[in-house]
């Protein structure tokens, strides 16, 4: 059933862009004292070694954090997720890249929560495994498209919701906006952040559309643009769509996409959207 694993891909530029950009998400979010939860739907394994086979297959990493791994020179808004990357990181050797689960756990203050959730059987098991004895941490194992409806509204009435799902089967676009749709009904201020590939400008036009619910809800589509594919056969482009942004949350979108389009796309005819939809 489950056929994607994304040992093979993981710390390629889309996992960067979107953990970067996750980093200062919650961090926003930490700006205020009052507590608040953080929601992964789909969390994967927390956390992967690149010494394994599926990571040295195609090498993803290599064109994507093995680019800015050891970096001096970044802009403060990029630091928090290079120092993360340190963290996990002891000698000067890349070998391993956190995932969603790693950077949020992070990150955690001690009046926050988080909510893990993965529904493939191994992989839910390798992230319990990882997780124990974190604290203030609840590892679940369903289907994340409906966590919106079974974990919201959060007790703190505040909160991340990271949408991270695979896209390997067809229709996920639709059942994408669906749960977020489920959970604006339930808790209307919350922050989602729903990452997605990009396969046209269509398709995301329609996406946005079917995520735009209710009038003055505001939208931020932040994306990146490689000139190519790093691999053939590839994305070349890929975005976070925020429900319910940050205040100026644009601005750290843009500095922090700047930064790595430049490491990524050496020919700089790659571009990036950072746009607010009102
Ligand atoms: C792109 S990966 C997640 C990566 C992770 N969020 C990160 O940033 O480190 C997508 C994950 O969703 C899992 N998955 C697939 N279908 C799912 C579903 N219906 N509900 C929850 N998880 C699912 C896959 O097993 C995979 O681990």
């Amino acid at each position: 059933m489950f056929a994607y694993r994304h040992h093979f891909h993981a710390g390629n530029f889309a996992d960067v862009f979107k953990h970067a950009l996750l980093s200062q998400l919650i961090l926003s979010l930490q700006k205020k004292e009052r507590p608040f939860v953080y929601v992964d739907t789909h969390a994967g394994i927390g956390h992967y070694d690149l010494t394994h086979p599926w990571a040295i297959k195609n090498k993803e990493f290599i064109q994507g954090v093995g680019r800015i791994f050891g970096c001096i020179d970044y802009p403060p808004d990029i630091g928090p997720y290079l120092e993360i990357l340190n963290q996990n990181n002891e000698s000067e050797a890349l070998l391993k890249y956190p995932g969603s689960p790693v950077i949020a756990k992070n990150l955690l203050r001690e009046q926050d929560r988080l909510v893990l959730n993965e529904f493939n059987s191994s992989d839910a098991e390798q992230l319990r495994l990882l997780s124990k004895g974190w604290l203030r941490t609840e590892i679940r194992h369903e289907d994340g498209f409906k966590l919106t409806k079974s974990v919201l509204p959060p007790r703190e009435r505040r909160g991340l919701i990271f949408i991270d799902p695979s896209y390997d089967r067809s229709g996920e676009f639709e059942r994408v906006a669906s749960a977020v749709e489920i959970g604006l009904r339930k808790f209307a201020t919350g922050v989602y952040a729903i990452w997605y590939p990009v396969m046209s400008e269509s398709v995301t036009l329609d996406f946005i559309q079917r995520v735009k619910i209710y009038r003055g809800q505001s939208l931020l589509r932040s994306e990146i643009h490689l000139s190519q594919a790093l691999f053939p056969g590839l994305m070349s482009a890929c975005g976070l769509l925020i429900v319910n942004p940050p205040f100026q949350f644009e601005l750290v979108a843009k500095t922090i996409g700047s930064w790595l389009l430049d490491k990524f796309d050496s020919s700089h005819n790659g571009r990036l959207v950072n746009q607010i939809i009102d």
